[in-house]
Protein backbone atom coordinates (compact mmCIF):
# COMPACT_ATOMS: atom_id res chain seq x y z
CA UNK A 1 0.00 0.00 0.00
CA UNK A 2 1.29 3.45 -1.03
CA UNK A 3 2.57 5.73 2.03
CA UNK A 4 -0.19 8.03 3.26
CA UNK A 5 1.13 11.27 1.72
CA UNK A 6 -1.45 13.71 3.83
CA UNK A 7 -0.53 16.10 5.81
CA UNK A 8 1.01 14.92 9.40
CA UNK A 9 1.94 17.31 12.35
CA UNK A 10 4.61 16.01 14.61
CA UNK A 11 5.27 17.60 17.78
CA UNK A 12 8.66 17.65 18.98
CA UNK A 13 9.03 16.59 22.17
CA UNK A 14 12.31 18.98 22.87
CA UNK A 15 9.50 21.76 23.25
CA UNK A 16 7.51 19.77 25.99
CA UNK A 17 8.13 19.46 29.61
CA UNK A 18 11.06 17.77 30.23
CA UNK A 19 9.77 16.64 33.31
CA UNK A 20 6.52 15.13 32.14
CA UNK A 21 6.89 13.73 28.61
CA UNK A 22 4.53 10.81 29.04
CA UNK A 23 1.58 13.06 30.14
CA UNK A 24 2.80 15.61 27.30
CA UNK A 25 2.75 12.67 24.54
CA UNK A 26 -0.14 11.77 26.08
CA UNK A 27 -1.81 15.18 26.05
CA UNK A 28 -0.76 15.97 22.69
CA UNK A 29 -1.57 12.72 21.00
CA UNK A 30 -5.31 13.36 22.23
CA UNK A 31 -5.35 17.05 21.03
CA UNK A 32 -4.24 15.56 17.62
CA UNK A 33 -0.64 15.25 17.14
CA UNK A 34 -0.16 12.76 14.32
CA UNK A 35 3.46 11.53 15.30
CA UNK A 36 5.65 12.23 17.77
CA UNK A 37 9.28 14.03 17.21
CA UNK A 38 11.89 12.92 19.70
CA UNK A 39 14.95 14.81 18.95
CA UNK A 40 18.48 13.45 20.06
CA UNK A 41 21.09 15.53 20.52
CA UNK A 42 24.97 14.67 21.46
CA UNK A 43 26.62 18.11 22.06
CA UNK A 44 28.86 17.28 19.43
CA UNK A 45 27.15 17.40 16.03
CA UNK A 46 25.18 20.08 17.66
CA UNK A 47 26.14 22.17 20.04
CA UNK A 48 23.16 20.94 22.50
CA UNK A 49 22.33 17.36 24.56
CA UNK A 50 19.23 16.33 24.69
CA UNK A 51 18.36 12.57 25.88
CA UNK A 52 19.47 8.80 24.59
CA UNK A 53 18.02 5.13 23.72
CA UNK A 54 17.06 4.64 27.58
CA UNK A 55 14.63 7.79 27.67
CA UNK A 56 13.24 6.49 24.50
CA UNK A 57 12.56 3.19 25.71
CA UNK A 58 11.21 5.05 28.81
CA UNK A 59 8.69 7.17 26.80
CA UNK A 60 7.95 4.34 24.21
CA UNK A 61 4.33 2.89 25.94
CA UNK A 62 2.75 6.46 26.45
CA UNK A 63 2.71 6.95 22.37
CA UNK A 64 0.10 5.25 20.26
CA UNK A 65 1.39 7.10 17.20
CA UNK A 66 4.76 6.84 15.19
CA UNK A 67 7.59 7.39 17.26
CA UNK A 68 9.70 9.30 14.63
CA UNK A 69 13.27 9.84 16.37
CA UNK A 70 15.76 12.49 14.70
CA UNK A 71 18.95 11.58 15.84
CA UNK A 72 21.54 15.00 15.53
CA UNK A 73 24.40 12.47 16.84
CA UNK A 74 28.04 11.77 15.27
CA UNK A 75 28.69 8.66 15.44
CA UNK A 76 25.44 7.28 14.61
CA UNK A 77 26.49 3.67 13.83
CA UNK A 78 26.88 2.74 17.52
CA UNK A 79 23.77 3.48 18.51
CA UNK A 80 21.34 2.28 15.70
CA UNK A 81 20.67 -0.77 17.34
CA UNK A 82 19.70 0.68 20.56
CA UNK A 83 17.28 3.47 19.31
CA UNK A 84 15.36 0.48 16.78
CA UNK A 85 15.36 -1.53 20.44
CA UNK A 86 13.95 1.11 22.43
CA UNK A 87 10.68 1.25 20.00
CA UNK A 88 11.70 3.52 17.32
CA UNK A 89 9.21 3.44 14.25
CA UNK A 90 11.76 5.38 11.72
CA UNK A 91 15.37 6.79 12.59
CA UNK A 92 16.89 9.79 10.84
CA UNK A 93 20.14 10.05 10.96
CA UNK A 94 21.93 13.50 9.23
CA UNK A 95 24.09 12.98 5.54
CA UNK A 96 26.57 15.18 7.47
CA UNK A 97 27.06 12.86 10.41
CA UNK A 98 30.23 10.89 9.40
CA UNK A 99 31.26 9.76 5.75
CA UNK A 100 29.38 6.57 5.71
CA UNK A 101 25.64 7.67 5.41
CA UNK A 102 25.20 4.50 2.76
CA UNK A 103 25.63 1.99 5.19
CA UNK A 104 23.98 3.92 7.89
CA UNK A 105 20.86 3.95 5.69
CA UNK A 106 21.28 0.18 5.63
CA UNK A 107 21.76 -0.33 9.04
CA UNK A 108 18.63 1.29 9.83
CA UNK A 109 16.61 -0.71 7.63
CA UNK A 110 18.04 -4.05 8.64
CA UNK A 111 16.50 -3.35 12.15
CA UNK A 112 13.28 -3.07 10.42
CA UNK A 113 13.00 0.39 11.70
CA UNK A 114 12.08 3.16 8.44
CA UNK A 115 15.22 4.95 7.21
CA UNK A 116 15.49 8.99 7.29
CA UNK A 117 17.78 11.19 5.99
CA UNK A 118 18.15 14.40 7.17
CA UNK A 119 19.89 17.45 5.53
CA UNK A 120 21.39 20.64 6.87
CA UNK A 121 19.94 24.15 5.26
CA UNK A 122 23.62 23.81 4.08
CA UNK A 123 23.64 20.97 2.07
CA UNK A 124 22.07 20.98 -0.85
CA UNK A 125 19.37 18.60 -2.25
CA UNK A 126 21.84 16.73 -4.74
CA UNK A 127 23.21 15.05 -1.13
CA UNK A 128 20.41 12.93 -0.87
CA UNK A 129 20.42 11.68 -5.01
CA UNK A 130 22.34 8.47 -4.41
CA UNK A 131 20.31 7.64 -1.40
CA UNK A 132 16.78 7.60 -2.78
CA UNK A 133 16.07 4.50 -2.54
CA UNK A 134 17.47 3.45 0.57
CA UNK A 135 15.12 6.17 2.62
CA UNK A 136 11.83 6.04 3.52
CA UNK A 137 11.77 10.11 4.84
CA UNK A 138 13.83 12.84 4.24
CA UNK A 139 14.25 15.24 6.61
CA UNK A 140 15.09 19.44 5.55
CA UNK A 141 16.13 21.04 8.00
CA UNK A 142 14.61 25.06 8.18
CA UNK A 143 17.00 25.79 11.26
CA UNK A 144 20.04 24.83 12.07
CA UNK A 145 19.62 21.95 13.99
CA UNK A 146 20.61 21.96 18.02
CA UNK A 147 17.69 24.33 19.67
CA UNK A 148 13.89 24.24 19.14
CA UNK A 149 12.21 27.95 18.86
CA UNK A 150 14.87 29.32 16.00
CA UNK A 151 13.55 31.20 13.19
CA UNK A 152 12.40 29.54 9.40
CA UNK A 153 14.95 29.97 6.78
CA UNK A 154 12.86 30.37 3.99
CA UNK A 155 15.56 29.69 1.55
CA UNK A 156 15.34 26.05 2.09
CA UNK A 157 11.64 25.81 0.97
CA UNK A 158 13.01 25.15 -2.47
CA UNK A 159 15.06 22.49 -1.26
CA UNK A 160 11.33 20.48 -0.55
CA UNK A 161 10.54 21.64 -4.22
CA UNK A 162 13.35 20.11 -5.93
CA UNK A 163 13.58 16.88 -3.48
CA UNK A 164 9.62 16.30 -4.11
CA UNK A 165 10.82 16.34 -8.36
CA UNK A 166 13.43 13.60 -7.59
CA UNK A 167 11.38 11.60 -5.59
CA UNK A 168 8.96 10.88 -8.26
CA UNK A 169 6.41 8.56 -7.41
CA UNK A 170 8.73 6.60 -4.79
CA UNK A 171 7.36 6.14 -1.23
CA UNK A 172 8.65 8.36 0.60
CA UNK A 173 7.67 11.16 2.86
CA UNK A 174 9.39 14.88 3.32
CA UNK A 175 9.61 16.16 6.43
CA UNK A 176 10.63 19.76 7.76
CA UNK A 177 12.09 20.30 10.65
CA UNK A 178 12.14 23.95 12.22
CA UNK A 179 10.10 26.98 12.48
CA UNK A 180 6.80 25.28 11.47
CA UNK A 181 4.34 27.49 12.19
CA UNK A 182 0.96 28.59 10.49
CA UNK A 183 2.70 31.56 8.63
CA UNK A 184 5.68 28.93 7.53
CA UNK A 185 4.01 25.26 7.19
CA UNK A 186 1.82 26.56 4.03
CA UNK A 187 5.28 27.05 2.04
CA UNK A 188 6.54 23.50 2.62
CA UNK A 189 3.63 21.76 2.12
CA UNK A 190 2.52 23.71 -0.56
CA UNK A 191 6.02 22.60 -1.78
CA UNK A 192 5.29 19.26 -1.44
CA UNK A 193 6.19 18.48 2.11
CA UNK A 194 4.09 16.24 4.33
CA UNK A 195 5.29 15.69 7.77
CA UNK A 196 5.53 19.07 9.57
CA UNK A 197 7.68 18.60 12.67
CA UNK A 198 7.03 21.42 14.81
CA UNK A 199 7.90 22.05 18.69
CA UNK A 200 7.70 26.03 20.07
CA UNK A 201 4.57 26.40 17.75
CA UNK A 202 2.36 23.25 19.30
CA UNK A 203 3.65 23.36 23.03
CA UNK A 204 3.22 27.17 23.38
CA UNK A 205 0.53 28.09 25.83
CA UNK A 206 -0.26 24.82 27.18
CA UNK A 207 0.20 22.06 29.70
CA UNK A 208 -0.64 18.69 30.64
CA UNK A 209 -3.24 20.52 33.32
CA UNK A 210 -4.37 22.26 30.26
CA UNK A 211 -4.23 21.05 27.17
CA UNK A 212 -6.19 22.77 24.81
CA UNK A 213 -4.00 24.96 23.28
CA UNK A 214 -2.08 22.00 22.22
CA UNK A 215 -5.24 21.08 20.18
CA UNK A 216 -5.45 24.82 19.08
CA UNK A 217 -1.85 25.02 17.82
CA UNK A 218 -2.55 21.75 15.87
CA UNK A 219 -5.36 22.94 14.10
CA UNK A 220 -4.10 26.35 13.28
CA UNK A 221 -1.32 24.48 11.54
CA UNK A 222 -3.54 21.96 9.97
CA UNK A 223 -5.95 24.88 8.09
CA UNK A 224 -3.32 26.97 7.27
CA UNK A 225 -2.10 24.38 5.28
CA UNK A 226 -5.57 23.12 3.85
CA UNK A 227 -5.52 23.51 -0.05
CA UNK A 228 -2.58 24.59 -0.68
CA UNK A 229 -0.60 21.12 0.22
CA UNK A 230 0.64 19.40 -3.41
CA UNK A 231 -2.68 16.92 -3.63
CA UNK A 232 -1.89 13.76 -2.59
CA UNK A 233 -2.39 10.80 -4.85
CA UNK A 234 -3.79 8.42 -1.66
CA UNK A 235 -5.22 10.91 0.35
CA UNK A 236 -6.32 8.67 3.32
CA UNK A 237 -4.63 8.92 6.68
CA UNK A 238 -4.50 6.54 9.10
CA UNK A 239 -3.39 7.24 13.02
CA UNK A 240 -0.36 5.44 13.89
CA UNK A 241 1.21 4.49 10.19
CA UNK A 242 4.10 5.82 8.38
C1 LIG B 1 16.02 21.30 16.03
C2 LIG B 1 15.10 20.12 16.17
C3 LIG B 1 13.67 20.44 15.94
C4 LIG B 1 13.11 21.42 16.92
C5 LIG B 1 12.01 22.17 16.25
O1 LIG B 1 17.33 20.89 16.15
O2 LIG B 1 15.46 19.09 15.26
O3 LIG B 1 12.87 19.28 15.90
O4 LIG B 1 12.65 20.85 18.08
O5 LIG B 1 11.59 23.14 17.13
P1 LIG B 1 10.76 24.40 16.68
O6 LIG B 1 9.50 23.90 16.08
O7 LIG B 1 10.54 25.13 17.97
O8 LIG B 1 11.60 25.17 15.70
ZN1 LIG C 1 14.04 17.34 14.90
Amino acid sequence: MPIDRSVKIAPSILAADFANFGAEIGAVEAQGADWVHVDVMDGHFVPNITFGPAMCAAIRPHIKTVMDVHLMIDPVAPYIDAFAQAGADIITAHVEAGPHIHRTLQAIRATGAKAGLALNPGTPADAAAPLLDMVDLICVMTVNPGFGGQKFIHSCVHKVTELRKMIGDRDVHIEVDGGVDPSTAPLVAAAGADVLVAGSSVFKGGSVSDPQPYGENIRAIRTAVQDRQVRPSHPQRASGST
